[in-house]
């Protein structure tokens, strides 16, 4: 049998329950994985709170989207993965479960450098990350203001934009910015007086700024600072966008991620696996949660802590 967590109404993390279930069987095209660490993501604490709007809940409603573990069965048409691959996957459904089908096009050999914990950060952080830089054409003669760069989505900006030739000045607490810095950006304190700390980290100006942080101060010293509105986008605070004339990816957004937005997304994750391997990117991990806690989970995710939460079965 499958443990998984589920959630039948909105509420705090206490909603969350175990359920058994019986186990998945991959179908055409599906991977079956027996799951190893699960990535806990802000968004799966914004669905179950309701504080990120989602349709009426009306049977068991399961969350999680990234994950590691080893293939236990694949479905009709699935070449490439044989029972006891370590995989990496993203963009599945329920992933906060013992086992799961995934989409195969979801669904990535682990190297052996790389954790399945590590694995597991990667899809949502890592995809909205390098999709949000492809979006907005960062690269080399950028220099990209990043808020929020000590966090997961951050951290993956930061490295994405550096490998491509990009200079990075990044916000976070006084406290995190070494992590900063050792991913290649120049550490800038949030709060007051923000504008003239990046001014002086960046003295040749700002092309392109990307909030993963959603505070005022980080969309006010974006418009500030970035002459083309156009390059300015928020992850966090999709909603207030269109009236900023600014850009936004999903957090909020009523404009739907396009065809070729989702699968820059997709692509992210074999692209960082690969970079894992030679040593070239980096995931921070946090504190770990068996499966069954999952609402102490949803309780550090919500109070914020250093690193990737992850969970395991
Ligand atoms: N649009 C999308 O598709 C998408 C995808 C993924 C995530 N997101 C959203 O992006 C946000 C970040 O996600 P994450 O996974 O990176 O979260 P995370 O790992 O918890 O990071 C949170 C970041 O926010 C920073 N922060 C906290 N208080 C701040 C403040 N007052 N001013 C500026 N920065 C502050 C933290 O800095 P310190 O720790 O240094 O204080 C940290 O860098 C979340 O809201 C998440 O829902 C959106």
């Amino acid at each position: 049998m499958t443990t998984a967590i589920a959630y039948t109404q909105l509420g705090g993390p206490e909603v969350l329950q175990q359920i058994t279930i019986a186990d998945p069987v991959p179908g055409p095209g599906e991977v079956a994985v027996h799951v190893a660490a699960v990535g806990v993501n802000p968004i799966e604490a914004k669905l179950r709170s309701g504080a990120r709007p989602s349709a009426p809940i009306t049977e068991p409603r399961r969350l999680g989207a990234d994950g590691a573990g080893v293939v236990t069965a694949v479905g009709e048409g699935v070449d490439g993965f044989r029972p006891g691959d370590p995989v990496v996957f993203a963009g599945a459904s329920g992933a906060y479960a013992s086992d799961l089908v995934v989409a195969a096009s979801r669904v990535f050999a682990r190297p052996a450098q790389v954790s399945a914990a590590q694995g597991a950060a990667l899809g949502i952080p890592v995809g909205t990350a390098y999709q949000t830089l492809r979006s907005l054409g960062v690269g080399a003669g950028d220099t990209l203001l990043v808020h929020g760069g000590s966090g997961a989505v951050g951290a993956a900006l930061i490295q994405f934009a550096v490998l491509w030739g990009a200079a990075v000045v990044a916000t976070s607490s006084e406290r995190r910015s070494e992590r900063v810095r050792a991913l290649g950006a120049t550490p800038v304190r949030y709060g007051d007086g923000l504008a003239d700390r990046v001014r002086a980290a960046a003295p040749r100006g700002i092309t392109v700024a990307i909030d993963a942080a959603g505070t005022d101060e980080a969309l006010q010293t974006s418009l500030e600072l970035v002459a083309d509105h156009e390059r300015i986008a928020t992850l966090v605070r999709g909603r207030d966008a269109a009236g900023l004339g600014i850009r936004a990816f999903s957090g909020g957004s009523p404009e739907p991620l396009t065809a070729q937005q989702q699968a820059w997304r997709t692509e992210a994750v074999p692209v960082a696996l690969a970079l894992m391997a030679a040593d070239r990117f980096t995931v921070e991990l946090g504190p770990s949660f068996a499966l069954a806690d999952a609402a102490d989970a949803h309780r550090a995710v919500e109070e914020g802590v250093d690193g990737k939460i992850t969970l395991v079965p």
